[in-house]
Order: structure tokens, then C-alpha cells, then sequence
């Protein structure tokens, strides 16, 4: 049986850009696309003609286990329920192995050392762009050497990281290496409504990556659609609202707090910034419990505060002064993604965030930040960024759920 026999027999219709990765006999094929490109079927089924020859050995490594899982599963499904070969004895996920000896296993690398072990004929790294170069280098690439294994490398990029230099192997024609590069509305599969749902709900680079399949650049300005005309006002809680606070620690760096709340629409007001360096907890906490008290006067109601996780000190010093806190969200680009996605302008013209024109040291530091030269995770250049981590905490904490495992976004 050759390939395209295998796939009319699964019913398996490889899209035009599909094909193309299919057709290449690279040894190290480098496939990076948009979400929901198909890359985890196109690679789950480029190693399946392998699985049913005989015996082989392969792995499918992915940052975390459940990065694997499509890839896994789709190999399961069909060996045991398309084609109908009943698994060896003993084979439980993440394992498979076929009635031949066949035998895959999917694998995390959040641990590289125990990605030490035998030599193995395929590897797949699922979602590479997000693995560690490390892991790779030290303890993966030389799996493949004994047997002259092949290496897949399905991806949605993540910056200009190692991965980017592997997709250039291909590109410049290096002998054994193949690489494509696709958006997502290439595959036909997925409805335009999708895609245009996503272009209107994501900041314009991180569209470019996430649906475009780009190695987009992420230089200048992080918040670039901060636009002070449009989301800077003079703003006033109505009675009844309710007040949230976020919080990042500073003594010698300024500790800021940020007070916040939704309006009907669920669009974020900033409403004041208490931004001070040198200050021990304690004046914090009192100056705090005095805005708070002013909410209140107003008629206001005072909600949760979050604060930087990693202050575990700091937050109990609060506590004990009377300012409770929940622990923040800290994790950095998902965070400052939902900043700029609340940035964008709604349906009806107006953006989901907006700041009160007293809040300076908020809105200069938004102005300011700016994303460093090649870092690899992605991050902003070293600069003032006290307020923008209470307002990432902020906006969160006060995000409705987004179901990025839906969207296919990856933080
Ligand atoms: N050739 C194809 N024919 C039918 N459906 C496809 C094809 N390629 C991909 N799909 C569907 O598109 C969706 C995304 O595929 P998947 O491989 O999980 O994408 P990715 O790994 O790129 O995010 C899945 O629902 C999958 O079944
Ligand atoms: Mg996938």
C-alpha cells in the first residue's frame, strides 16, 4: 500500500497545501501554520503508512502532554477504529502499540531528562514553538541518529525563536530538510466566520501569527493599540458599581495599585492609580483602605483585589493591615494579550478598556513599553512597568473566560 492508497482508505482528504507536505520526502519536514491548519492530522497521518509497515518506534513530544493528545489520538482512531487492528496487550495511552510492533508514545518535555531513552525511527515535536531549543538539542536530536529517523515538526510559530532557524534549514534548501509555512484559511475545513471572528477579536500581530502562520515580528511598541484619544477620559464610577483592585509590589521600584470596575457592557474602567516608591506596606495599606472608603462614600462597592503572586510576603503584610488580596495571574504574554485585545475597538466603536486621565504613570508606561530585541519567550525591553502588571492582573482576573484551547491559541 502506498500513501495515497492508505488515505482513500481512511477517507482521508489531504487539503491542496496538505499535499504539498505530504508529497516532499524530506527526512526533517519543518510544517508551520496557522491554527487549525491541520497540522496535527497531516503529521499524525504522514507517520501512520510507517506504523502499519512493521515494526517502528515513534514519539510525539509536545510542551506538555496534552499538546500531544491530538496527534495521539488521531493515530489511535485510525488504527483501532478505522482500520481496525486491535492493539497489542497492555497498550494503554500514552502508549499504542500495533498487533506488529508498532509502538508510539506521546510524551511531554516539561521534564527533558526523562526524555532520555531509546533510539526511535520518527519523532513529531507537536506545538515545537513552544518547546525549549534544549530539549531538542540535548535530548532529542540524537534519538534519531542511530536509525536515521525522521523528524516532523507541526507548529504554530511563537516569536522569532529557534524554530525559525529550523524552518530556514528548509527554506534554504539544506539536503534532507523540507519546510512549509501556511495560514489557517487554507485549510477549507475551517469556516471563513471563524477566521474572521478571530482577525476582529485579536490585535493585528498576534492575528498574523496565531491565523497567519507568520513568524510575525514583535517589535516596538507592545500596546501599540493604546490611542490616548480613544481610550483616555475623565471617568466616574455610578452608584452601585463595584470597585476591583489589582496590585504590584515595589519598595526601591514603585508599588502600584490600580482601582478598576465593568460597566454594563462589561467594558473596563480604570479608574485611579496609586503609584509610589519607598513606602513600607503598611502607609500602602492605609492609603488604599482611604480609597476604598471614598468608593464607598460614593456608594460603590468594594470587590476583590489580586496581587503579584510572587509577593507572598508582601501580601500577607497587607492582609494583616486590612487590604486582602487574591493571587494574580501572572503569566506575561497571555497576560498583555488580553490587555490589548480588551484595547480594541468593540463592534459599536468603543474599546473594552478605558482610563481615567489622572492615572499618569499608567498611561506613560503604556506609551513607553516597548518589546525586546530576539527575546526568546517574547518580552518587553526592561523599562518602568509597574502599573501595566497591576493592569494585566486586572484585566485577567476581570476577563470572562476565553476558551483558548477552542480558538487554538496557544500562552
Ligand atoms: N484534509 C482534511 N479534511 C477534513 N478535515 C480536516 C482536514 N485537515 C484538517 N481537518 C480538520 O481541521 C481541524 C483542525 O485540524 P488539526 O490537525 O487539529 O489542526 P492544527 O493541528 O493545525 O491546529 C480538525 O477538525 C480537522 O479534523
Ligand atoms: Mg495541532
Amino acid at each position: 500500500m502506498n500513501q495515497a492508497e492508505l488515505f482513500e482508505l481512511l477517507r482521508y482528504f489531504p487539503h491542496a497545501a496538505q499535499l504539498k507536505f505530504h508529497a516532499s520526502d524530506a527526512r526533517f519536514k519543518v510544517l508551520i501554520a496557522g491554527a487549525r491548519f491541520g497540522k496535527s492530522v497531516a503529521s499524525a497521518r504522514e507517520t501512520l503508512l510507517e506504523l502499519l509497515a512493521g515494526p517502528t518506534r515513534g514519539w510525539l513530544v509536545a510542551p506538555t502532554y496534552a499538546l500531544a493528545t491530538p496527534e495521539f489520538n488521531y493515530l489511535r482512531d485510525d488504527m483501532y477504529r478505522r482500520l481496525d487492528a486491535t492493539p497489542a496487550q497492555g497498550t494503554a495511552p500514552p502508549r499504542l502499540v500495533s498487533p506488529w510492533g508498532g509502538d508510539v508514545t506521546a510524551l511531554s518535555a516539561h521534564q527533558p531528562e526523562s526524555l532520555l531513552g531509546q533510539e526511535i525511527d520518527w519523532l513529531i515535536l507537536c506545538e515545537a514553538a513552544h518547546l525549549k531549543r534544549d530539549a531538542f538539542e540535548r535530548f532529542l536530536r540524537a534519538r534519531l541518529a542511530t536509525r536515521s529517523g525522521r523528524l516532523l515538526v507541526p507548529t504554530t510559530p511563537h516569536g522569532h525563536n529557534w524554530i525559525e532557524q529550523l524552518y530556514e534549514r528548509g527554506r534554504e534548501g539544506e539536503p534532507g530538510w523540507d519546510s512549509f509555512q501556511h495560514a489557517t484559511w487554507e485549510n477549507p475545513n475551517v469556516s471563513a466566520s471563524e477566521i474572521e471572528a478571530a482577525r476582529r477579536s485579536l490585535p493585528e500581530d498576534t492575528f498574523a501569527e496565531q491565523y497567519g502562520g507568520v513568524f510575525a515580528s514583535r517589535a516596538g511598541r507592545v500596546y501599540r493599540e493604546f490611542e490616548p484619544a480613544l481610550h483616555v477620559g475623565a471617568l466616574v464610577a455610578p452608584p452601585g458599581a463595584w470597585i476591583y483592585k489589582a496590585i504590584d509590589f515595589g519598595y526601591t521600584a514603585p508599588f502600584a495599585c490600580l482601582w478598576g470596575t465593568l460597566d454594563a457592557d462589561g467594558r473596563l474602567m480604570v479608574l485611579r492609580e496609586h503609584y509610589q516608591s519607598g513606602w513600607g506596606i503598611q502607609q500602602h495599606a492605609a492609603l488604599i483602605q482611604g480609597v476604598d472608603r471614598g468608593f464607598r462614600d460614593a456608594g460603590c462597592r468594594v470587590g476583590p483585589a489580586w496581587a503579584d503572586p510572587a509577593g507572598a510576603l508582601e501580601r500577607k503584610l497587607l492582609s494583616d493591615a486590612g487590604v486582602h488580596t487574591l493571587k494574580a495571574d501572572n503569566r506575561l504574554l497571555g497576560g498583555i494579550e488580553t490587555v490589548r485585545q480588551r484595547m480594541l475597538k468593540r463592534e459599536d466603536g468603543t474599546p473594552g478598556l478605558h482610563i481615567d486621565s489622572g492615572c499618569r504613570n499608567l498611561l506613560r508606561e503604556l506609551e513607553d513599553c516597548v518589546w525586546a530585541e530576539r527575546a526568546d519567550p517574547p518580552a518587553p525591553a526592561p523599562g518602568d512597568d509597574h502599573a501595566l502588571d497591576a493592569l494585566r492582573y486586572l484585566c485577567v482576573a476581570l476577563s470572562r473566560k476565553v476558551d483558548w484551547q477552542n480558538r487554538g491559541t496557544l500562552w
